[in-house]
């Protein structure tokens, strides 16, 4: 069966998008699965947070995968230092790309022609997407068969994903009608402030059972890994942020489990 595709996406920055592609992505590695991540924020986050910042696919970075003839996407694909995680990585090229995307052909679906051609190759696929709503991300929502929002518990947490939402809707009702929500994951969450709870109360009562059971909690390790070039789940496995990653992967297992996917495009 072919991968299955999930953006990350939010675009507020700072809500742990990237740290959530970062884990998830590696702890269904370590559990077995096929993974691939792909980066496709400017700020090359995702990259560094693997260890392999400035490092260059054969054919490039995601920048050189969206902008030319794609050919064989294989030569974009760089493995990890994780066993079964790969990296489609990306350099501050691709902040020239939001630009540039305009003037090429089918320009809101160059990310989903270039997984066509790996999704075989793998069991999931994650596309970590820069804090705006612009070509790439919206090349991440066309691409994906569903998007997996992090939300931090904060007060403005809801603040702005009306905007999202209706991009959502915008997105299914022209380029990709299957598009889903695979979940809403709360992070950062705080759980000794009555905010902290008050915030995942009412996001709970505002998603209701697309809200991922499993809540990252704020924590010193998440933030620390990503200058050691290694994902949380594997810099210190026994810290609560890199468990709450482990048992997200396995929530998301037992859902697919639960409700195997459909065929989607591609
Ligand atoms: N649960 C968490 N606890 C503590 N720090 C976190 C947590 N999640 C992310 N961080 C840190 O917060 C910052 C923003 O997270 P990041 O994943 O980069 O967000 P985004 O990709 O949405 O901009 C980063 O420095 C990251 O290391
Ligand atoms: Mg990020």
């Amino acid at each position: 069966m072919p991968a299955r595709i999930l953006a990350v996406a939010n675009q507020k920055g700072g809500v742990g998008k990237t740290t959530t592609a970062i884990n998830l992505a590696s702890a269904l590695a370590l559990a077995g699965q096929r993974v691939l991540v792909v980066d496709l924020d400017p700020q090359a986050n995702l990259t560094s947070g693997v260890g392999l910042k400035g490092q260059t696919a054969p054919g490039g970075t995601v920048y050189h995968a969206l902008t030319a003839d794609v050919g064989d996407g294989r030569q974009f694909v760089l493995a990890t230092n994780v066993q079964g995680l790969s990296l489609v990585p990306a350099d501050r090229n691709l902040t020239g790309a939001e630009v540039e995307l305009v003037t090429l052909p089918e320009r809101e679906a160059r990310m989903r022609s270039l997984l066509a051609g790996l999704r075989d190759g793998f069991d999931y696929i994650f596309i970590d997407t820069p804090p705006s709503l612009g070509l790439l991300t919206l090349n991440a929502l066309v691409a994906a068969d569903a998007v997996l929002i992090p939300l931090n518990c904060e007060y403005f947490a809801l603040e702005g994903l009306a905007d999202l939402v209706s991009t959502l809707r915008r997105v299914r009702a022209s380029l990709n009608p299957s598009l889903d929500i695979a979940g809403v994951l709360l992070t950062m969450h705080d759980e000794r402030t009555n905010l902290g709870q008050q915030v995942a109360r009412d996001i709970r009562a505002f998603f209701q059972d697309r809200v991922y059971q499993t809540v990252i909690p704020r924590n010193i390790r998440l933030g620390e890994a990503p200058s050691h070039g290694v994902p949380a789940v594997l810099y210190d496995a026994k810290s609560k942020g890199a468990e709450a990653y482990t048992a997200l992967a396995r929530e998301l297992l037992a859902r697919e489990a639960a409700a195997p996917r459909e065929q989607h495009h591609g």
